[in-house]
């Protein structure tokens, strides 16, 4: 089958060598299209492939249209925000993500994040340490559990709120679940979003929530910058000069935000939570695998389009 790997943000050379070797000795053929600047290349490129392997391109309802022969979109990491599934469900492709491969990367950054936050944005002067502070994890997915074991190794306190996932899963963790969003926000002083961008969750952070924090409040974000509610946050930051936002996902209105609120606001320069060696290896290989189980076998555990 053909394959295409379609990556604006390329993976490491020696992930695309994985995704390669393991292509090819089942058979397959890899075609690479990194780097590209205008989503006309992308559209361009998908003509003949069969498989589609993507980190955040945009698989929009174009791309679908005119890949006549696919018939799989293997998204490799974890949000599939980027991804029409409706046009990919129209046109019978299956699209699937590779959740887990990716997700040490990211909770080590926002880990990063926080200390980055605690010392004042590495700005000369007095910090603050994390042992002893409330964490607070808005969803307790893969991600999410992973920067709770990372912040119980600190000392700090770790509190929960998903409505998907058990109390008891989140004790297992040593994390205490949280009744709602906005305990979740009252308690801790750092709230760490793991959410995806879904229609019930775009801009659904904003002034009301983070109004709650307490003194000295810091949100982290390396989930989306969709799920921030940006004028909400502005008007919060004005009101609140103790409250710092940072992001692995610039927000729209950055350059604003970082002028209005100096020393409060930090975004990484482009979203590098899944930037590492390993979940680029990891999430690159885990994706050909899912495409050869899928053609060998029609296996579509992963599927998210069902
Ligand atoms: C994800 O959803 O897996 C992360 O946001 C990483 O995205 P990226 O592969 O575009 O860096």
């Amino acid at each position: 089958m053909k394959v295409l790997l379609a990556t604006q943000k390329p993976f490491s050379k020696e992930a695309v060598k994985g995704i390669r070797e393991t292509l090819e000795k089942a058979g397959h053929k890899l075609t690479v299209l990194e780097g590209y600047k205008d989503h006309a290349e992308f559209v361009k490129a998908v003509k003949t492939a069969e498989a589609l392997i993507i980190r955040s391109d945009q698989v929009s309802a174009e791309v679908v249209k005119a890949a006549p022969a696919l018939k799989i979109v293997v998204r490799a990491g974890a949000g599939y925000d980027n991804v029409d599934l409706d046009a990919c469900t129209k046109h019978g492709v299956v699209v699937m993500n590779t959740p887990g491969q990716n997700s040490n990367a990211v909770a080590e950054l926002a880990i990063g994040l926080m200390i980055y936050a605690a010392r004042n944005l590495y700005q000369p002067g007095t910090g603050s340490e994390l042992r002893g502070r409330a964490l607070g994890l808005q969803a307790f997915g893969n991600v999410g559990k992973l920067v709770a074991s990372h912040a119980r190794g600190m000392g700090m306190k770790v509190y929960a709120y998903d409505p998907y996932v058990g109390n008891e899963i989140m004790r297992e963790f040593d994390v205490e679940p949280v009744a709602s969003l906005e305990d979740l926000y009252t308690q801790s002083d750092y709230v760490s979003l793991h959410i995806p961008a879904l229609p019930d969750t775009i801009a659904s952070v904003g002034y009301e929530l983070l109004a709650r924090m307490p003194k000295g409040g810091t949100l982290l974000n390396t989930a989306r910058k969709e799920v921030i509610d940006e004028p909400g946050l502005h008007k919060i930051l004005a009101e609140r000069p103790d409250l710092t936002y940072i992001a692995d996902v610039m927000p729209d209105t950055y350059e604003q935000l970082v002028v209005t609120f100096p020393g409060r606001v930090y975004a990484t320069p482009k979203k590098m939570g899944a930037e590492t060696a390993e979940a680029n290896e990891n999430a690159g290989r885990a994706a050909a695998e899912q495409i050869i189980d899928f053609f060998a076998t029609g296996n579509s555990t992963f599927q998210v389009n069902k």
